[in-house]
């Protein structure tokens, strides 16, 4: 009979832990009102964002839209026929993408290094040279003349640290609207997955 009053105090401490002290509710509130706003958004385990929660939600979908970023391309063309071949998508209302801007020259062979170079300075992230197929020239040789001084100026391009991707050279003819706009696709997308220039820093600071 000793031996039995001994046990029962023994059983009971447990059953006072599971019925809970101040304590024990207090941490038992946040769960239930977890619980309760989960079942309102109807995901299971997520609670629904508190006033704190939607700011954060808010400041990162701005971010997210400050990242979808939009390169700055510059387009080199000649007079009789890329810039030509421009007007011809537009005419024909194909739709390709806008992020670039048209420097028309009288031909290609004017696009000089410096030319190049100073729209990279200014911020450009891709230089886009295009003329006259090979025998479309005007001015006989001058889309020749074009691909050497092209050449030199992927040189410096190289020695400045940018990538090759961002200087490109097309030949586009004033029919060729349909390939006009699939080389400013292709070549929007190629420096778009590149990022921003390196030398674009100064742009953004100006
Ligand atoms: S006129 Fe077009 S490349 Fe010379």
């Amino acid at each position: 009979m000793a031996a039995e009053k001994k046990q029962r105090p023994k059983r009971e401490p447990p059953k006072k832990r599971k019925t809970g002290g101040r304590a024990a509710s207090k941490s038992a509130e946040p769960k239930t009102k977890a619980k309760a706003s989960s079942s309102k958004t109807g995901k299971p385990g997520r609670a629904a964002p508190t006033k704190g929660e939607s700011k954060v939600a808010t400041k990162t979908s701005a971010t997210s839209v400050a990242s979808d970023w939009d390169p700055r391309i510059v387009v080199f063309a000649c007079n009789w026929c890329s810039y030509a071949g421009a007007d011809t998508a537009g005419v024909s209302r194909i739709q390709h993408q806008p992020h670039f801007r048209m420097i028309r020259v009288m031909c290609s062979g004017r696009i000089q290094p410096g030319f190049v170079l100073r729209a990279f300075e200014r911020g450009a992230d891709g230089v886009l040279v295009s003329g006259c197929h090979f025998g479309d020239c005007h001015y006989v040789n001058g889309n020749e003349r074009a691909v050497e001084q092209f050449e030199k100026t992927m040189n410096v391009v190289k020695l400045l640290g940018l990538e090759e991707g961002r200087l490109r050279l097309e030949w586009i003819s004033a029919a060729e609207g349909v390939r006009f706009a699939q080389v400013i696709n292709e070549f929007t997308d190629q420096v778009r997955a590149l990022g921003p220039s390196p030398m674009a820093g100064s742009r953004q600071a100006s």
